[in-house]
Parts: C-alpha cells; structure tokens; sequence
C-alpha cells in the first residue's frame, strides 16, 4: 500500500463484499497512485479515496435496479462507475468521459481490474443522444441537475432513471429544475437516501425517472 493510503474502515469488507474486495482495493491504489500522478485526484484526497470516494460511490449501488446498462456521464476517473462496476456484477457500465487524459486512465483501471462488465466511451453525452440508450444515467460532481437532466433525459429508455449524486445540495437543486424537469418529460423526481449505516452522513441522490419521448427526443425522432 502507499504511504497515504489510509486502510480501508471495518464497513469496507461489508460494503466490497466476495469478490469486490481484491478489486477495490486495488482501484484504491490505482487512483492514489496513478489517478494522483496523472492529475485525475488531487493529492489531498487520498487520505478520504475510502470514505469520500469509493464507500460514497458504493452506496449508490442501493439505488440501481437490478441487469440494468448504466452510463456514468463525466466519469473523471472512474466515480462512481468503476466503484459501481465492481459491487455490481449484473450491471453492465459505460464510463462516458471527454477528455483523452481520462479515458486512458479508465481503460488502463478497466483493464487491471479485469472488469468484462464496463466499457470506456470517449465524449460528451450531448454527443451521445440518438446513438444510445441506457436504463439508468449517473453522475457525480459534473453539472448542476437542470444542466445535467438535458445531457441525461436523451440517454434514457422511457422509464429509465437518472441517478444524480449531489448531497448537501439536493433538494436545492431539485427545486430549481423544476421547469427543466417538465421540459424534459420527467415523470417523477425524489430525494433518495442510501448508505444509511455505511457512511456518515448517509449519500443523497436525486432520482428522475423518465418519461415518453420528451421533447428533445421526439424532435430528434420527427428529423430522421
Ligand atoms: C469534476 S469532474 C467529476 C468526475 C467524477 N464524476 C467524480 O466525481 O470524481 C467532471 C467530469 O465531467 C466531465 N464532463 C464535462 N462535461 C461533460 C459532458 N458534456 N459530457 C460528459 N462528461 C462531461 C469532465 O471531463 C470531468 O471529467
């Protein structure tokens, strides 16, 4: 292990459970070895990669149905997709990140790993729409959640669930999409608490399912 790396908390072996384990801990130190060296996470952080990053990410798995594709919009280096991945066998991933830098360091992660259930796109998810559709959309730290429902809501199959990361800031935010919220054809949209008794304070999300064909879609649909 690395200097930094603080050992990992009791809840960890519950939370990585079987087979996650090895895995986890080696993305612990991918992303505080590599993931600090290349700029993907700031040096700071490694003493909280445990608690702030991995068991953060985890708990999101509490929210995620079961056999479902899932694209992580902004992956950054690897959070939460990899992290759900990993505690997540059924699920089959797409890491969705920009900025080459990234992308190199998620296929290298992937490939250590030996994760057969994630896949590593190149682009934006503006860029995406009309050429893929997922059951669920995530996203950690990448855009305010009115922002982020116009990247997400194109994503989605009808009933499909946008799975927003934001914390603190939820239920602030959930207000103020409200209009993007019924321009985009959401259906419903809740505060969803997760990781209660794994991390403290216990993980808030905003889940948004989607409804029939939004506007942007059927627009698209009506071009073709
Ligand atoms: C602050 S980082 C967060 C990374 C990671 N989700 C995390 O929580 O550590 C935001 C990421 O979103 C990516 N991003 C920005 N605009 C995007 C877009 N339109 N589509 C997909 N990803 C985008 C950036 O390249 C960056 O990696």
């Amino acid at each position: 292990m690395s200097d930094e790396l603080p050992a990992p908390p009791a809840i960890a072996r519950d939370v990585f459970a079987g087979q996650a384990w090895d895995r986890a801990c080696a993305f612990a130190e991918l992303l505080a070895g590599p993931g600090v060296v290349r700029g993907l996470l700031g040096p700071r952080e490694v003493p909280r990669i445990w608690d702030r990053h991995l068991l953060n990410c985890a708990v999101v798995a509490e929210a995620v149905p079961p056999d479902v594709r899932l694209v992580d919009i902004g992956s950054g280096a690897g959070l939460p997709g990899i992290v759900l991945a990993i505690v997540r066998q059924d699920v089959t991933v797409t890491l969705l990140e920009p900025l080459l830098r990234r992308t190199v360091f998620l296929e290298e992660c992937v490939a250590a790993l030996k994760l057969d259930n994630v896949e590593v796109v190149r682009g934006r998810a503006e860029e995406l729409a009309g050429e893929r559709v997922f059951d669920v959309a995530c996203a950690r730290a990448v855009a305010p959640l009115d922002r982020l429902l116009t990247w997400a809501m194109p994503l989605l199959r009808e009933g499909g669930e946008l799975i927003a990361m934001k914390g603190e800031r939820a239920a602030g935010e959930l207000a103020e999409a409200e209009s993007q919220l019924r321009a985009s054809g959401a259906r419903t949209a809740e505060l969803v608490t997760v990781g209660r008794g794994k991390v403290e304070p216990p993980a808030t999300l905003v889940r948004v399912v989607a409804g029939r064909a939004a506007p942007e879609r059927a627009r698209r649909r009506r071009r073709r």
